[in-house]
């Protein structure tokens, strides 16, 4: 059951006030009770959890002037109007102004209470509405800083969406690099504790006696205040959960038990998967494993995520470009064809450095992407990924590139685009389509 409504009864006649609220509290609202308009207006901020009964008549300002004031703090509030027996001028006034509706002396409780019901359910629909577009468009800031929209990151963008919702403990796994801290600030934000504090901490940060004190305190002299206390009904992201020690690991698991069920803090703890044949499962001890695991997100490497590597490298050297104020790299097929086949060890972070560095070698006109990609693994090894891919990946994924680039050069005009890339207007409508390409995105 959701709390109950909140009713602000304004009267200056205090046993008017009085039978009025125990009237309401019996039918079940949580009434709170003003002498006067300008105490209500102490009372009622713009997302009052409730609705509000005035009387028209007071001294001071009047019952019209604060249905006006109140309106101006939020024109959805509900407000009903008690007016003087007769006083049609007075109820047309009201109803103008915006009262939810009125009530003449002397009026019959029931009605009183049937308004009240008809005015507080309308309230929890905007509340609800409010709060459900508040916690989208802050979540989906983070969630549009996802780039990406091959398979496996739609799939990991639907994860975080179903996931926030939840409120379980969740165990992000993925290799080094790939955006796990990411999605932990997406997940919290999309989700009902979007609002309250995130605190992050990394296990491999400090040795053994420093995480105790900077995770369950008591902290010394210039610490912050415990994590574990600080994130109290937030969310908790553990970083490095695989560096905790055996000693660190029970701790830690007497203190989520210790939260009870449902717990006031989320978890999220963050397994940096480095060797292949390593799993969270196996540096964890299985209880813990088991309490943190309850939900699990798994972010694919970049190897596996086919077209988004050439649209995340467009994007980001697009962003050095403009730092450093130069024009971004144009990207030859065979270059396109490299980045798609480089292992990408170091997943997003490692394709944020090769953009930025290639963007500067442009700018010294320069140097390949080849080189670029070689330097950053070990000793000239070879720089493709053992996991074939089928050649239709790479086609496509190129397809897409030049058709993005060639829109965002021409800023959006599809005339010009269909005149460079040699291609009837349908054919470019239907590949536009395919690759999720809006001709919106590039005006
Ligand atoms: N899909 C993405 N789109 C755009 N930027 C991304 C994406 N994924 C990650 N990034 C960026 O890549 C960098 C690395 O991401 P992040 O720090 O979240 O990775 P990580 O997996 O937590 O790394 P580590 O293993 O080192 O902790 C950050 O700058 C992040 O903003
Ligand atoms: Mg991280």
């Amino acid at each position: 059951m959701s709390k109950a409504m909140k009713i602000a009864i304004v009267d200056d006649e205090k046993d008017m006030r009085q039978s009025i609220s125990q009237w309401l509290a019996l039918s079940g609202f949580d009434t709170e009770t003003f002498a006067s308009a300008e105490d209500a207006l102490k009372g009622v901020n713009p997302d009052y959890p409730g609705i509000v009964v005035s009387d028209i008549k007071m001294p001071g300002m009047d019952g019209m002037q604060l249905l006006r004031k109140l309106k101006s703090l939020d024109s959805t509030l509900p407000v009903i109007m008690i007016t003087g027996h007769g006083d049609v001028p007075m109820a047309v006034e009201a109803m103008r102004i915006g009262a939810f509706d009125f009530l003449e002396k002397p009026f019959n409780p029931d009605r009183m209470t049937e308004l009240a019901k008809k005015a507080t359910q309308a309230r929890r629909l905007t509340l609800d509405n409010r709060a459900l577009r508040r916690e989208l468009s802050d979540g989906s800031a983070l969630m549009n800083k996802l780039i990406g929209s091959s398979g496996p990151m739609v799939r990991l963008k639907e994860d975080i969406l179903d996931l926030g919702q939840a409120d379980g403990h969740v165990l992000i796994e993925g290799e080094t690099g790939t955006g796990k801290t990411l999605v932990a600030h997406a997940l919290h934000a999309v989700g009902a504790r979007g609002s309250k504090k995130f605190v992050l901490l990394s296990c491999s940060a400090f040795d053994e006696d420093t995480l105790i004190r900077r995770l369950f305190g008591p902290v010394q002299e210039d610490e912050p205040i415990p994590a574990m206390e600080d994130a109290r009904g937030g969310t908790l992201v553990l970083e490095d959960i695989e560096a905790l020690s055996m000693v660190m690991q029970s701790r830690l698991l007497t203190a989520i038990n210790e939260q009870g069920s449902p717990a006031e803090t989320r978890i999220v703890a963050i397994c940096n998967l480095q060797e292949q044949d390593k799993t969270c499962e196996s540096v964890l001890r299985p209880d813990l494993f088991y309490r943190l695991a309850a939900l699990r997100i798994t972010v694919p490497p970049l190897r596996q995520r086919g077209e988004d590597i050439l649209t995340l490298f467009t994007r980001l050297s697009e962003q050095f470009a403009e730092e450093y104020g130069c024009d971004a790299p144009e990207v030859s097929a065979q270059e396109a064809a490299q980045l798609l086949q480089a292992p990408w060890p170091g997943n997003v972070r490692q394709l944020i450095n090769v953009a930025e560095r290639a963007v500067l070698q442009s700018r010294r006109g320069t140097g390949t992407i080849a080189s670029l990609l070689m330097t950053d693994t070990d000793d000239n090894k070879p720089t493709m990924t053992t996991e074939g891919k089928p050649l239709k990946e790479f086609v496509e994924a190129f397809e897409k590139m030049l058709i993005d680039n060639t829109m965002r050069r021409h800023k959006g005009s599809i005339v010009a685009v269909m005149d460079e890339l040699c291609l009837p207007r349908r054919t470019l409508n239907e590949k536009m389509a395919k690759y999720g390409l809006q001709r919106s995105d590039y005006l």
